[in-house]
């Protein structure tokens, strides 16, 4: 998909929404642990993602940035809000219930050499969900392995070895092809590239990106790397402590941010011109507050330098700013 051609969503383009989406973790405190307080890891968060768009997620660690894909897959049970996929609101579905959406949406994670069972076979790994959602068995099931594993820039001799016997790079594709093999629409990639060398990051994202424009793949792409998620994404969200505090088309996010966060953020990218960065860098200072009792009013007031009266009693909302750039902050509410 182009980039920009997202800002003209029509409801019947979008693949996933999710409206004011809560996961609170509860956790206990106290000599006895009698007293149960919650980790606001997500806390009121809307947004959508067009079919077959890539939205880019981004914050600093903790953020909540996990949480939000780990609940929209319903690892983790949202807390309340609603995860709509292609009009059918499954965050409310028990675990029954999901088994259908299981294979339209699936999970790409951080760690490729956790995620993959070190005494299957690739061949199984990747097999293996033919057989759980009864997909395929026999020559079938063989030729679809080897089928994916091309797709992947491996081999097919590669089905009989073991994931030790792989770089962190082909164990990544082995695990790109496991999400594959059902079929799905909507891919949540947390962090897909991080754990990989830098050399070989941009082989994987390009290989993503190949498979998003051949099998028309939706992308929730979460990153730390704001260089890299800038080149796969075509909108980008930005969270901070539990909420989105900006979204917006990918190069007007980068171009033109609008939230203090974000633009201490970006700065926070290297630049080839020093002298050029200096200028105008804005610096994150302080330390992102507890989620277990975050600020009132706007949660980034603690480290804000244009902070105000009304940012400690006012929690401010997504607004838009231009046309399909919203940001949450008052200096941009009348
Ligand atoms: N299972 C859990 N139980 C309790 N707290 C949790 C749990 N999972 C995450 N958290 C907390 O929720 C908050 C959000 O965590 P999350 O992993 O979603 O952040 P993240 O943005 O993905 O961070 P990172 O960039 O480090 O991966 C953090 O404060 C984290 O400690
Ligand atoms: S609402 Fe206030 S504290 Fe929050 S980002 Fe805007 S100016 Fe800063
Ligand atoms: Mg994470």
């Amino acid at each position: 998909m182009e980039k920009g051609e997202v800002l003209m969503a029509k409801k019947d383009d979008i693949l996933l929404e999710v409206k004011n989406l809560k996961k609170y973790f509860p956790v206990k405190k106290g000599f006895f642990g009698g007293n149960t307080q919650h980790v606001k890891a997500v806390d009121d968060v809307s947004f959508f993602i067009k079919k077959g768009e890539t939205l880019g997620l981004v914050g600093e660690s903790g953020c909540g940035k996990s949480t939000t894909g780990r609940t929209i897959i319903r690892l983790y049970e949202p807390t309340s809000g609603e995860i709509i996929f292609k009009d059918a609101e499954i965050g409310g579905l028990s675990q029954k219930e999901i088994i259908p959406f299981r294979k339209k949406i699936q999970m790409i994670f951080q760690d490729p050499y956790a995620s993959l069972n070190s005494r299957m076979t690739v061949g199984d790994i990747i097999g293996e969900p033919l057989d759980i959602h009864n997909i395929a068995s026999g020559k079938e099931r063989m030729d679809r392995i080897k089928y994916l594993l091309e797709k992947v820039g491996l081999n097919q001799g590669h089905a009989n070895r073991y994931p030790h016997e792989f770089s962190g790079g082909q164990r990544q594709r082995i695990g790109i092809a496991r999400a594959l093999a059902v079929e799905p629409e909507f891919i949540i990639a947390d962090e897909p590239i991080s754990a990989l060398d830098v050399s070989i990051q941009a082989q994987v994202v390009n290989m993503m990106e190949d498979l998003q424009n051949e099998l028309g793949l939706t992308y929730l792409f979460i990153a730390h790397d704001l260089s890299m998620v800038r080149h796969i994404s075509n909108r980008v969200g930005v969270m901070y402590l539990g909420k989105l505090v900006e979204i917006a088309e990918c190069d007007e996010l980068y171009e033109k941010p609008q939230h203090p966060y974000t633009k201490a953020l970006l700065s926070s990218i290297p630049v080839p011109d020093p002298k050029a960065s200096l200028e105008h860098r804005e610096v994150l200072e302080g330390d992102v507050p507890s989620p277990l009792n975050p600020p009132s009013g706007c949660r980034f007031r603690t480290r804000c330098k244009y902070a105000m009266k009304k940012c400690a009693e006012v929690e401010p909302i997504l607004l838009e700013v231009s046309k399909g750039h919203f940001a949450a902050c008052h200096l941009f509410s009348k």
